[in-house]
């Protein structure tokens, strides 16, 4: 398999049944899971956790652990995913992180990593983040990570339509960024 991302702090790996709880932690917390319309149960826990591990099968790639280098703890899930947005078949950034470790830049730095992996090893010629329109933390990251809003959708999810905005970075714009691009 490509090496999964790693940063300064983090060390991005495959989820799998061991990280059920420090993922239930993220996922049952209702200020986290805002913008997925409210906390997640047990069994919706569990299913999220088996779709990545299918995603890692069939895309070789989906949501990973963001894992802290230095001990290993597990505080946030990032990594790109395959999303079917206006019928084509896109590459998304996503993340969410446990709120004990917001605002330190971790999920940019988790998020660029991804988005890096993403035009590595990916024959895209896009990379995007999927944001709820009233998500202004999510928003921040997507900016941070080089990416301009070029289009609105409407997801239903949950019992809900939900506007969402679509961040996009493109492989040229990637090229031309500044900042250090990881392998
Ligand atoms: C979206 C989410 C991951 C963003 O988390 P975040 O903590 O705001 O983002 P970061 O980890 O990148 O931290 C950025 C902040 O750390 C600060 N920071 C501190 N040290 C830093 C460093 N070394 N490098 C970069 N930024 C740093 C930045 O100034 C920034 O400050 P701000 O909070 O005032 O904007 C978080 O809000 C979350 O998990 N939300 C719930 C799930 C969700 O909605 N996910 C998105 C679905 S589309």
């Amino acid at each position: 398999m490509r090496a999964l991302p790693e940063t300064d702090r983090l060390v991005l790996r495959e989820l799998g049944p061991s990280d059920l709880g420090a993922l239930t932690a993220i996922l049952s917390d209702a200020e986290t899971m805002v913008a997925y319309e409210g906390p997640f149960d047990r069994t919706e826990v569990a299913t999220w956790l088996a779709r990545q591990e299918r995603r890692y099968v069939e895309d070789g790639f989906g949501l990973w652990a963001v894992t802290l280098r230095e001990t290993g703890e597990l505080i946030g899930q990032c990594g790109p995913t395959r999303q079917v947005i206006e019928g084509e078949s896109m590459v998304e950034v996503g993340y969410l992180f446990n709120r004990r470790w917001w605002h330190q830049g971790f999920a940019i730095e988790a998020a660029r990593a991804s988005r890096d992996w993403g035009f590595h090893n990916l024959p895209v010629d896009r990379v995007c983040s999927k944001v709820r329109d009233t998500n202004l933390p999510s928003m921040n990251v997507a900016i941070r990570n080089g990416m301009t809003p070029r289009r609105r959708i409407v997801t239903h999810y949950r019992g809900v339509d939900m506007p969402h905005l679509v961040f996009e970075i493109t492989r040229d714009e990637w090229m031309l960024r500044s900042e250090p691009r990881r392998p």
